[in-house]
Parts: structure tokens; C-alpha cells; sequence
């Protein structure tokens, strides 16, 4: 297995992998995600290949892509950052300069394999920044993968099933 980091240059013409793997990842439970939200999902991911630091690492083996990790800057503005920042509050300072883990898929056949710990590990390596922030389902099995690699839960969101995350980083930026 070989880890890439792509920008936005080079992530965008494979959204289709992306999105394959995404859909095959999230059918799971709790998510249970149908086919027919691809457009949607499609195109907030092409949205998001415009925000700052955007940066993608993928997993492939022979050419094939197994899995796949993403993030950026969260920003004033981004509609995840106006909804976690009312769940905040007085603590939406934590907010500031932070990096958007924002999403991360294996392939169901390649899961539980170290996959995914490669790929969480490469996203987040080098990153300037304070902290690294999340939101996750809270009956996601995800969930403990993201505690026991050193995040912390801050808060709810606000008449939505999930958790809001943070990971202090060791590069303070
Ligand atoms: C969450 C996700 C990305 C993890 O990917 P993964 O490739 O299975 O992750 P890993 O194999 O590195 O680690 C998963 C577990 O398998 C274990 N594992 C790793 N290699 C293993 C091996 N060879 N044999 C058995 N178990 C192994 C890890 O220790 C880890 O256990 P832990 O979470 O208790 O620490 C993947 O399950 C996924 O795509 N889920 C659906 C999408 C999702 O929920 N994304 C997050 C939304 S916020």
C-alpha cells in the first residue's frame, strides 16, 4: 500500500473514485446512505476542493484506490462552522485557525486492515494548526476509532445526532 497527498488539482478529476468508495463506506450503519444522494454529496465535495488548504491523501494498492482521508481550514462562513459554533458557544474560539478533518473512507473489503489509521495519520501530518476538528454520528463506530487516536469529544450539535471533536496538533502552526 502507498499513501498520496493530492490537492485540489489533482483530487478533483478522481471524484468518481472518491465517491465510490464513499458510497460503499456509508451504506453501513448508522448512516445507511442511498445511492441517489451522490449529486449532493458529489457536489459538496467539489465544493469543497475551493477551500483553503484543502488536502487529500488516498490508499492504493496496484493502482486501486482503497481508501481515502480529506480536509481543510474551517473558516467564518462554512455552514459547518456557523452550526458547530452555535453548539460552542463561548467556547467557539477553539474554532480559529483549526483544520477540518472532514471526511475518511476505506472500502468495506479493506477495512480493519491499518488502512484507515494510515490514511488519519498522513491527513493530519504537517499541518499547521492548533487543533483539528470534527463532527461525527455519535453511534459510529468511528467514533471510538477517532477516541482511542487521541480526540476529544467538545460538545453536541444542537437537534442532530452528533458529536463535535477536536485533536490538539503538535505543530501549533
Ligand atoms: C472509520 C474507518 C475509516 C476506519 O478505517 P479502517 O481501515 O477500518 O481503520 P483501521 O484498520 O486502521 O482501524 C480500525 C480498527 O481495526 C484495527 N485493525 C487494524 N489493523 C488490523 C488488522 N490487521 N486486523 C484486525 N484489526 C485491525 C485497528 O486497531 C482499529 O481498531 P481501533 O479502532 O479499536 O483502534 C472505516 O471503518 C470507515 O470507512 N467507516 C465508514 C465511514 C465512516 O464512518 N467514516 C468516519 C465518519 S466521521
Amino acid at each position: 500500500m502507498r499513501l498520496l497527498t493530492l490537492g485540489p488539482g489533482d483530487a478533483g478529476p478522481r471524484a468518481r473514485d472518491w465517491m465510490d468508495i464513499w458510497f460503499a463506506a456509508f451504506a453501513a450503519p448508522p448512516y445507511h446512505v442511498e445511492p441517489s444522494a451522490r449529486p449532493l454529496i458529489e457536489a459538496a465535495f467539489l465544493a469543497h476542493l475551493e477551500e483553503p488548504g484543502f488536502r487529500l491523501v488516498v490508499a492504493e494498492e496496484a493502482g486501486r484506490a482503497l481508501g481515502f482521508a480529506y480536509g481543510f481550514y474551517r473558516r467564518p462562513g462554512q455552514s459547518w462552522v456557523e452550526e458547530v459554533a452555535r453548539a460552542l458557544g463561548p467556547r467557539a474560539g477553539l474554532l480559529e485557525g483549526a483544520f477540518g478533518f472532514v471526511e475518511i473512507a476505506v472500502h468495506p473489503d479493506y477495512q480493519r486492515k491499518g488502512v484507515g489509521s494510515a490514511l488519519h495519520d498522513a491527513l493530519l501530518e504537517g499541518v499547521r494548526a492548533p487543533r483539528a476538528v470534527l463532527t461525527v454520528h455519535e453511534k459510529a463506530p468511528a467514533l471510538g476509532f477517532y477516541l482511542r487516536r487521541g480526540w476529544r469529544p467538545l460538545e453536541a450539535l444542537v437537534g442532530a445526532p452528533y458529536l463535535v471533536l477536536a485533536k490538539a496538533l503538535q505543530d501549533q502552526g
